[in-house]
């Protein structure tokens, strides 16, 4: 290091100095938190460290059901090595650095500018997130002091082995003051408990590398909420995009137009462009809405004008619905599966409506969103994300058939009566089932003694009907 005479190469002794000096910091840390800890006498046994260290698959279960918090000496070490696996790199860059700037010495006109960039991309920021890091570290919260002094911990975190699952369900305190914008003391991250009976494809989810980019695995999620780990976590990497996403078509134009291909990300689909989805072939991936790829046809839904005898009197049209209610319905949620033609036509008559949309075999969000709608990607499992008596209107279509058990139905109603406010409209469009059952879902619709506002029944085929109704939630005055 002949020439380290140089500003530059001093800098750069400087901060691997300041790192090493880090280093030494954490390893402090990490000791004196072990040391205060053994010290207050909480009752760790050897085992357990051996257990949580090494053989835990087979201990997880026993781990869980002990309802004796422990400490999470798992997590501790596994958060240490990552801070330190971070400066070991850091310093390797640092090292093979001065090697090149030693290589390079008789040119050494490195520009201010570029200096600037190498510290700030090389240096400032993995000591940062280094610093980072360190301030996560989860350390034991001791009840008390003395021998008698216990740990305080969520026990349901040691149902989870992952590290990062682990750490998204620490309930996360406040950091300044007491309590947050909710009025709680700490946060809680939810993870729904249907994640216990799909924990491989959860820890397959969690699994990535923090702020990298994701794997492309949005199906993944798809079907670990559609199975009732709903809702799933969230993660600390980026979503992949579309590489070639052109920004959206103007207002004007978007509400009636199929987007472009080069806007949605097709890897995890049978078709590949939205004209393989408008196509009649069986195998293009998705089964529900034929046709709602074809903006044609869908321009004819709803509009009693533009099909005079293609509509079927199981049709009712919107303005006809509005009319019964005129500039009453403002907001509204449509729940089933389609591409938000009736969000777009609800639009035109000056009325916001949310689109349910799950990508079941087509990218039906994306598309929603691209025509300038709002797409709410929920399923079934979940209570809706609106509050009591808010929504003027519930909209269902080409969702709610025949096949839905009774009980669900009965908690999907129940909570969509929650929903809507007293005189909004819950407007049941083509709900279709055996003529057989037809008395029973009738008894499911009329149990809330709404308003008939409109109502028919029309033959589907010679063993199946179709119900379509307008009802009005009454008020309630109790
Ligand atoms: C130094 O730079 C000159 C041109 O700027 C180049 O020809 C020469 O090869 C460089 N020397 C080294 C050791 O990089
Ligand atoms: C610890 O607990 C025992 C019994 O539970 C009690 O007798 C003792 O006074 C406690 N010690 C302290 C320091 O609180
Ligand atoms: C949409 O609006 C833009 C600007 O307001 C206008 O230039 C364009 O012609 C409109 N397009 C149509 C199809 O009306
Ligand atoms: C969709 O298919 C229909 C016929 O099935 C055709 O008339 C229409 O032009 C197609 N739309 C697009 C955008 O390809
Ligand atoms: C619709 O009605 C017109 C005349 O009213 C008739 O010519 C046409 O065949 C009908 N279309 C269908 C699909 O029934
Ligand atoms: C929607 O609102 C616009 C602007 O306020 C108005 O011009 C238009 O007539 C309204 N449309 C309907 C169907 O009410």
């Amino acid at each position: 290091m002949k020439s380290c005479l140089l500003p530059k190469c001093r800098l750069t002794r400087l901060l691997a100095w300041l790192q090493i000096v880090l280093g030494g910091l954490v390893v402090v840390v990490s000791l004196s938190t072990l040391f205060t800890f053994y010290r207050a006498g909480f009752p760790i046994h050897h085992e357990d460290i051996c257990r949580h260290v090494y053989g835990v698959k087979e201990t997880a279960a026993a781990t869980a059901l002990n309802d004796q918090p422990r400490f999470d000496v798992l997590s501790l070490s596994n958060r240490i090595g990552e801070v330190l696996n971070k400066l070991d790199r850091l310093q390797q860059k640092l090292e093979f650095k001065v090697k090149q700037m030693e290589k390079n010495d008789k040119n050494s006109s490195i520009s201010t500018l570029e200096y600037k960039k190498y510290l700030e991309d090389e240096i400032v920021r993995p000591l940062y997130a280094a610093h980072i890091d360190l301030r996560q570290i989860r350390l034991p919260k001791l009840d008390g002091d003395g021998p008698n002094a216990t740990l305080n911990e969520d026990p349901l975190i040691n149902t989870f082995i992952v590290e990062e699952i682990r750490k998204y369900i620490t309930p996360k305190e406040s950091r300044v003051g007491k309590v947050n914008i909710y009025g709680t003391d700490r946060v809680y991250n939810a993870i729904g408990h249907g994640c216990v009976r799909y924990k491989k494809e959860l820890e397959e989810y969690m699994d990535y590398d923090i702020g990298s980019y994701c794997k492309d695995d949005w199906d993944l999620a798809q079907r670990l909420m559609i199975n009732g780990c709903d809702p799933v976590p969230r993660r600390r990497c980026l979503a992949r995009a579309s590489k070639t996403y052109q920004r959206p078509l103007p207002i004007n134009e978007s509400l009636w137009k199929v987007p472009e291909d080069r806007n949605v990300r097709w890897s995890r689909y049978a078709c590949r462009n939205f004209k393989c989805l408008n196509a009649t072939n069986a195998k293009r991936g998705y089964s529900k809405c034929s046709g709602c790829f074809d903006m044609e046809k869908e321009r004819l839904k709803w509009v009693a004008a533009a099909a005079p005898n293609g509509s079927l009197a199981v049709d009712f049209s919107i303005d006809d619905v509005i009319a019964i209610k005129p500039g009453e319905i403002r907001i509204g949620l449509d729940f089933g599966i389609g591409t938000g033609t009736f969000a777009a036509r609800m639009r035109e008559h000056n009325v916001t409506v949310i689109s349910t949309a799950l990508n079941l075999g087509a990218p039906f969000s994306e598309v929603i969103a691209l025509r300038g709608l709002v797409p709410l990607y929920v399923t079934l499992n979940q209570r809706l994300p609106f509050f009591d008596n808010t929504m003027d209107m519930i909209h269902t279509a080409g969702f709610l058939d025949g096949w839905i058990d009774l009980l669900l139905m009965d908690f999907i109603l129940f909570d969509w009566d929650r929903v809507l406010r007293p005189g909004g409209l819950l407007w049941v469009d083509r709900f279709f089932c055996k003529r057989k059952d037809l008395d029973d879902y009738m008894y499911m619709f009329l149990q809330f003694r709404y308003k008939k506002r409109k109502w028919s029944v029309y033959p589907k085929s010679k063993d199946e009907v179709y119900l379509s109704a307008v009802l009005e939630k009454p008020p309630r005055a109790i």
